[in-house]
């Protein structure tokens, strides 16, 4: 079933601090969820990431034990505007968390960090096979600036670009 507001059903959302949690405290559940979300295409340079004071990174936990079992990262797109564009680099949830409508609070929370962070812009490469793509047209819609389609050169397949105007909290 969605949830929605601060309804969590026993989850809870973070702000990912590197200056209050170390890389260390969470590496062994974000790898977990991205090998068994992405397999032999998860990001090799996803630490390297999380431990950068650049990246924004938000985790959704279990309330009863902490257990990371999403989470979502962006850094400055180095393509474009670094300034005020950031690009979300991965988004991943656990199979039994898929499907419940918790990226939406993902992104709900990521958009206001990146907001808070001076940002005016995110983009993503979305991938089309599984109808995520689909998700980001129908619920940004009025905020897509620019998309087009590409193949990913990481081995994801066909994905779609999304450059979305961030929204106001
Ligand atoms: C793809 C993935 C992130 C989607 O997350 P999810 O929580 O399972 O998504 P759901 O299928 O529950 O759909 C979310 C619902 O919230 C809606 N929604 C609301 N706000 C949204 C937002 N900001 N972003 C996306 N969807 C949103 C969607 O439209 C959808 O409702 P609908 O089916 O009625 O259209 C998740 O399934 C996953 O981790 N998959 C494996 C990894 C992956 O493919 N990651 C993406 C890489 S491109």
């Amino acid at each position: 079933m969605p949830v929605n507001g601060n309804d969590l059903d026993g989850l809870k959302i973070e702000v990912f601090d590197i200056t209050k949690t170390s890389w260390e405290a969470i590496c062994h559940d974000v790898l977990n969820v991205e090998k068994i979300v992405f397999g032999d295409k998860a990001d090799p340079e996803l630490p390297a990431f999380y431990q950068s004071p650049a990246t924004v990174a938000v985790l959704l936990r279990k309330r009863n034990d902490n257990m990371i079992v999403g989470c979502c990262h962006a850094f400055p797109n180095a393509n474009d505007d670094s300034e005020i564009v950031a690009h979300v680099d991965s988004m991943a949830l656990l199979p039994e968390y898929q499907g419940r409508g918790l990226v939406a609070e993902l992104n709900r929370q990521l958009e206001k960090e990146l907001i808070k962070r001076g940002y005016t812009f995110m983009t993503m490469h979305v991938s089309l096979a599984n109808g995520y793509a689909g998700k980001i047209a129908k619920n940004y819609e009025n905020r897509i600036v620019e998309t087009y389609d590409i193949v990913s050169k990481y081995g994801h397949g066909s994905q779609r670009y999304f450059k979305i105007r961030l929204g106001a909290f």
